[in-house]
Parts: structure tokens; C-alpha cells; sequence
């Protein structure tokens, strides 16, 4: 009886951890070497600047206009993602999330996806949610 319970004791654990890792962020899944890549505009204004232009452009078409809604991808001002390492950022754009729908922005040159990462983690960060 007691190694029943064990057993399926250990199943739930083991369903319970593979939802809990399929649920995790695409920034969760970045190299650690490349999470580690300083962004070279990091809190300028005028790279910033350039970013929200370039966000309106490519992205508001699926994350909404001004990162805080959704539509088909997730809002953009959450917590974690203004904490998330510059390079973490960088690497989800370049690479995207092809499998959940989220295309790669490789095409766009490197400068661009950096202005693109100054925007999103410029301004006061929001409380955890
Ligand atoms: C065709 C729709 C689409 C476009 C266009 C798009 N995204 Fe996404 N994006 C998504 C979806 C869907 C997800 C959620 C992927 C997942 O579930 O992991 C996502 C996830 C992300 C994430 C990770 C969010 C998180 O919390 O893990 C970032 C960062 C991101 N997008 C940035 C961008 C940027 C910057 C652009 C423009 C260069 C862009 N996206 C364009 C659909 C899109």
C-alpha cells in the first residue's frame, strides 16, 4: 500500500514537473552564453527611441501596440521581461519561438535588435505579477 502510494506519488511529481517545464518562458531556455551578451545601447535614449519605432513596425502586429496589451503574443512589459539579461532578449528575437509562433527576427540587422531590446527594458519596470 505504502509503495503504491509512493509510486504513484512519483508519477504525479513527474507529470507535474514536465507541465511545469513545458510552461516555461522562452527566456528561461536561453545559452548561458549568450544571456551573458551586454547590449551596447544599453539605457540610451535614442536607441530606445529607434526601438519603439521598429517594435510599432514588427511587432505591435502580434504583441499589441506599446508592449502592455496582447493579442496573439504575450504583453511585453511583464516583470520578468524587464529583469531579463539584455542577451536572453537579443536571443529570443534573433531566434523567436517558431514552434508557439513566435517567427525569428534575424533578417533584422543586429543594431536594430538591439534598439529593439534597449525600448523593452527601458522606463520604470512594473511591480511582479
Ligand atoms: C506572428 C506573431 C508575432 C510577431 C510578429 C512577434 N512575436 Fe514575439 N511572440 C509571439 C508569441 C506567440 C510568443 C509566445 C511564445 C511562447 O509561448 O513561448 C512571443 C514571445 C515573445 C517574447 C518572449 C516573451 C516571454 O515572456 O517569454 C519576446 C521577448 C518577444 N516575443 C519579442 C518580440 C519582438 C521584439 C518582436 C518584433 C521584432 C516580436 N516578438 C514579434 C508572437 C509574435
Amino acid at each position: 500500500m505504502t509503495r503504491r502510494f509512493a509510486g504513484a506519488a512519483a508519477v504525479l511529481l513527474s507529470v507535474t514537473l514536465a507541465a511545469a517545464a513545458a510552461h516555461t518562458s522562452a527566456l528561461d531556455r536561453v545559452p548561458a552564453r549568450f544571456r551573458l551578451r551586454p547590449n551596447p545601447f544599453q539605457g540610451t535614449p535614442e536607441a530606445a527611441a529607434a526601438g519603439a519605432k521598429l517594435f510599432a513596425r514588427h511587432c505591435a502586429n502580434c504583441h499589441a501596440p506599446g508592449v502592455t496589451g496582447r493579442f496573439r503574443g504575450p504583453a511585453l512589459n511583464s516583470f520578468q521581461i524587464r529583469h531579463a539579461p539584455p542577451g536572453a532578449l537579443f536571443w529570443v528575437i534573433t531566434n523567436g519561438v517558431v514552434r508557439r509562433g513566435m517567427p525569428p527576427w534575424a533578417k533584422l540587422p543586429e543594431a536594430q535588435r538591439w534598439q529593439i531590446v534597449t525600448y523593452l527594458t527601458a522606463g520604470p519596470a512594473p511591480p511582479p505579477r
